[in-house]
């Protein structure tokens, strides 16, 4: 039995048992108490970006379609089922469409998920009225909201609003929009790269602030390239695969010099005076056209904001020096999709597109140089959590040296205060009427 004190038992000061990783229970309680509450990140502005354009997504377990009303030019997010036997709606990853007519017996609806047609319908009560019972619509999500062009949307009725939930995590998405001298920005294509990672939800979210790992499980990797990197003298520029992979075979030190701050509600970030992206080169007629747009001391403001992954806990991880973003879907305790999505900073240059898209394609792809190392790591921690051997997973490095600073906490770039802060906010949700 799940009981408050039971899951209370399961997050220690510095460490978690493995349950909370491998019990199938505890992950159905996770999709109730913590995306069946928190806000979700739907999709951007961009994905659907004309009247009756939609993307599939999840909430939790639910499946949902974030679709561009043809008529009012508004976004909604909508249960992907039928009204009439709860068929799926939309069985593609996205699409344009004038409504959804349900493949089985053939109901439609508008793109508002109103009740449009029912076929034959004679033997109904009253098939007018059916178009205003709440039961034969297509259920819309009960809070959706944009920031900058990012939904979110929550099952819950009632809860902080969106931008309460964010914090300072708006500073990042303010960024990665402002990087763009027109302040917008557009995904490129459809997602980058999708892939089913064996294991729970939980690996990935902590691996986006993980700093104690890059040295290790992408040590090869970094190696190598720093050995190419020697051989090309003191003053020769990087080619952009380099320049890239470089900072992953990073020293312990210089992941230390990041710095981790840990927000309210889980959310997390890397960096700050300094990332794996503060050495990247800009164009000249980048750094011109943010000139022009802000002016000199908010254009400097703006390009050495240097987070790197800042992660809005628990469904979102958002690099701005790439921009870029994470989604995290879980599917069960052990099986996990994740999204990467890449932007277009609309007005620079194409190099700074070019870049982002080499960098998806050698970091994070599933076929790339880094992101498998992390997917074997994540399967084998799921795998080595079976044993019953060891029940804890540990979080104690600097343990005693958070340092408050009002609303947040921050520590050098390998504390473990990332993590303690992420299973804080678990229990918090986790737990019933408690304040996360
Ligand atoms: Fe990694």
């Amino acid at each position: 039995m799940l009981t408050d004190e039971a899951l209370a038992q399961l997050v220690g000061e510095t460490r978690v048992h493995r349950r909370v990783y491998n019990d199938p229970d505890i992950f159905d309680l996770e999709m109730a108490r913590i995306w069946g509450t928190a806000w979700i990140f739907v999709g951007h502005d961009s994905m659907v970006p004309g009247p009756g354009d939609f993307i599939t997504t999840t909430i939790g377990k639910q499946p949902v379609i974030m679709v561009r009303d043809t008529a009012s030019g508004e976004v909604h997010v909508l249960a992907n089922r039928c009204g009439h036997r709860g068929v799926k709606l939309a069985q593609r990853s996205h699409g344009t469409t004038r409504g959804f007519r349900c493949p089985y017996h053939g109901w439609s609806y508008r793109t508002n998920g109103a009740l449009a047609g029912v076929p034959h319908p004679k033997g109904y009560d009253s098939p007018n009225a059916m178009r205003a019972e709440p039961c034969y619509q297509i259920k819309q999500i009960p809070r959706v909201d944009s920031y900058r062009g990012f939904y979110f949307a929550s099952l819950a009725e009632d809860g902080p609003p969106l931008e309460a939930f964010l914090g300072d995590t708006k500073a990042t998405i303010d960024n990665l929009t402002d990087r763009s001298p027109e302040g917008r920005i557009e995904v490129v294509g459809k997602v980058s790269n999708r892939f089913v990672q064996p294991s729970n939800w939980k690996n990935f979210v902590e691996n986006l602030v993980d700093a104690m790992h890059p040295m290790v499980a992408h040590g090869a990797t970094g190696k190598a390239t720093a050995a190419y990197v020697d051989t090309l003298g003191e003053d020769a520029s990087k080619p952009p695969e380099a320049e890239v992979i470089h900072p992953f075979g990073g020293s312990y030190d210089f992941f230390d010099t990041m710095g981790q701050t840990a927000l309210p509600l889980g959310h997390n970030y890397m960096g700050g005076e300094k990332s794996i992206f503060s050495h990247y080169g800009l164009p000249d007629d980048y750094v011109d056209a943010m000139r022009e747009a802000y002016g000199e001391e908010r254009m400097h403001d703006i390009l050495s904001f240097n987070r790197h992954n800042t992660t809005v806990y628990p469904s979102l991880a958002v690099r701005d020096g790439v921009q870029s973003i994470r989604v995290v879907r879980p599917v069960a305790v052990d099986e996990t999709i994740i999204e990467t999505w890449v932007f277009r900073l609309v007005g620079a240059p194409k190099a700074l597109l070019d870049r982002t898209l080499l960098y998806s394609r050698l970091i994070n792809a599933p076929g790339s140089m880094v992101g498998p190392d992390d997917l074997d790591c994540y399967y084998r921690m799921q795998r080595g959590l079976m044993s019953d051997l060891n029940d804890w997973v540990d979080f104690s490095r600097f343990a005693h040296d958070d340092q408050d600073a009002g609303h947040k906490k921050t520590g050098v770039g390998t504390s473990d205060l990332v993590f303690r802060n992420q299973y804080q906010a678990w229990l918090g949700y986790m737990t019933e009427n408690a304040n996360p």
